[in-house]
């Protein structure tokens, strides 16, 4: 069993009661659950019988009603008699036992092991997963400059001068000296071809003529570029626009042209003083910004909106061919490589699906692109939950059989809400009920039951995704250990810059995944605690300035 964490994340949840009287159903085809005792239903029909009794002897419901204005209204009794196909325990319980059942150490690493065979053709040929970078050595942590660095994230495009000091004593490492953020709303989003390249233009240029930005009289900004969709390198400083998801349509018309040139030709147009020197996946600007700190890293996770890891592999592992028109005098000099693996888009075969995750990929419009991401990250936890919820207000009556304003709606259940719902401290729920009743309105706002429901379904969701990141994460490390010719006992210790907001911010993910990644790695025969994940704050714009700054060192 995983450490004390796991045992503390176990005890924080309700451990369901034993069916009780009240919900035990007698008649063995529905289980009312115990707000609905055996009393409820015919004290609610005498009030309706005598409704119904008063209205057709006096014709005049409208008297009725204002002469006994106490009398339940027809809608109100309605909806107290809505019976349900089962109870709300009932339905946790299978909800429990449907996620939980995966994430025991032996399916785990079984998931593991089927990932790893996954691994081995496409490290040999694939065109949009496990991309060779051209960056093949980690940064010392010695290199020093300030430079512009960009990152096009989900949701957000920044524009940061960073300050890289080496060991400098007295100064931090690595800081941003100002950053701008510009929001990437679906007006953004859905810019096609170089309308959204000339869009990063003009916020560069914003940024970099903004009187705050304090530009340390620099007369021209050397860039380095977090993009956090793949792209085929074609050098250190280019790379093929492939297919971008998380719904933008950047790639319409201009697929496969270089991402370098679709930059800098508004740039130049704008006069911008700025060369676009560097271009890294997000992932391997979150490995490249964790090394500069700590030597040992040596893979990097992002989880947030999206999925993916960078792993820093030796050149070996992958086929020649996906070296296609690297420079001799790389291909003689490198001996490891930065790959970006694309993990999200693993997996097909190897997720244990339920009845929510096949909805959520009924609805999908590309079900079969990103399987492992699907599962775990920031945009789907919360689809799930959402899924999970309609059913249990349709079958159990959670929220009295009302479905909360917006929750009909694909993805209208923010992972973040969730997160924020998790981590109410107190007693009586009393912040979550009113922060999930301000974003989902009920006209009877949620009861502690409603809500206690939700956090644990959330619960049970996010715990099964930091239980399946761990086995995705065995898997590579499983690859690298032998790519390295060592054994997992004979492998050293190694650390994993982690960067993204369910990984970082999600209450007890990212320990929870240390746990179940320690008890994978040392059920493989290694030394406990031989990977360590590592919070790799705002490293997609340090990782990109440091990807610019190891081109001259
Ligand atoms: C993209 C990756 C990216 C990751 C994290 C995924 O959806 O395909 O390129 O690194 O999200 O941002």
């Amino acid at each position: 069993m995983p450490a004390r964490l796991l045992k503390r994340f176990k005890s924080r949840r309700m451990t369901l009661p034993p069916e009780s009287d009240c919900a035990r159903d007698t008649s063995g085809t529905s289980a009312p659950d115990r707000n609905r005792c055996w009393y409820i239903k015919p004290m609610l029909d005498f009030w309706q019988s005598l409704l119904a009794a008063l209205e057709r002897i006096a014709m005049l419901p409208s008297l009725i009603q204002s002469v006994l204005p106490t009398l339940p209204s027809r809608k109100r009794v309605r909806d107290a008699v809505r019976t349900y196909d089962r109870s709300m325990d009932d339905l946790l319980r299978e909800i429990q036992r449907l996620l939980e059942a995966p994430l025991d150490p032996a399916k785990l690493l079984q998931m593991s092991g089927k990932l790893h065979d996954e691994f081995a053709p496409k490290l040999q040929a694939s065109d949009i997963c496990m991309l060779p970078s051209y960056n093949d050595k980690l940064p010392t942590g010695r290199e020093q400059g300030t430079y512009l660095a960009l990152d096009v994230g989900g949701s957000t495009f920044r524009v940061a001068v960073v300050e890289l000091n080496g060991h400098k004593p007295g100064a931090k490492s690595m800081r941003i000296v100002n950053m701008k953020s510009y929001k990437i709303d679906n007006s953004v989003r859905y810019l096609r071809g170089t309308a959204f390249f000339d869009w990063m233009a003009e916020k560069i240029e914003a940024a970099i003529t903004d009187p705050q930005v304090k530009t340390n009289g620099t007369q021209s900004f050397s860039m380095g570029l977090a993009w956090s969709f793949p792209v085929e390198q074609t050098s250190i400083h280019s790379g093929n626009l492939l297919a971008m998801g998380k719904g933008f349509r950047a790639t319409e018309g201009t697929l496969g042209q270089d991402l370098c040139e679709l930059i800098m030709a508004p740039c130049r147009k704008r006069n911008l003083p700025v060369s676009l020197d560097s271009i890294v996946n997000d992932s391997s600007a979150t490995l490249l910004s964790r090394a500069y700190e700590d030597p040992a890293t040596r893979f990097a996770v992002i989880l947030g909106t999206g999925f993916n890891i960078a792993v820093h592999l030796p050149t070996s592992t992958l086929a020649a061919s996906k070296y296609k028109g690297y420079p001799k005098k790389w291909l003689d000099e490198a001996n490891h490589v930065l790959v970006n693996t694309e993990l999200s888009m693993f997996g097909k075969n190897v997720w244990p699906l339920t009845r929510w995750d096949e909805q959520l990929l009924a609805g999908h419009v590309r079900p079969d692109f990103q399987p492992f991401e699907h599962m775990i990250s920031g945009r789907y936890l919360g689809e799930i939950v959402r899924l999970i919820i309609v059913e249990a207000v349709k079958t159990a009556g959670l929220f009295s059989g009302d479905i909360p304003d917006k929750l009909n709606e694909p993805y209208a259940l923010d992972t973040g809400t969730l997160a924020a719902m998790e981590m109410d401290g107190s007693k009586n729920f009393t912040n979550a009920i009113a922060l999930f009743q301000s974003k989902h309105p009920l006209s009877k706002p949620p009861t502690y039951n409603d809500i206690h429901f939700v956090c644990q379904i959330s619960q049970l969701v996010s715990h099964r995704a930091a239980a399946f990141l761990a086995a995705g994460i065995h898997a590579l490390w499983m690859l690298r250990t032998e790519a390295e010719g060592l054994t997992p006992a004979t492998a050293e210790r190694l650390a994993i810059g982690c960067n993204g907001s369910v990984i970082e911010k999600y209450p007890l993910f990212r320990e929870l995944c240390q746990s179940h990644l320690d008890e994978l790695t040392t059920a493989s025969g290694a030394e406990p605690k031989s990977i360590s994940l590592e919070i790799a704050v705002e490293s997609a714009i340090f990782g990109a300035a440091v990807a610019a700054c190891c081109l001259e060192s």
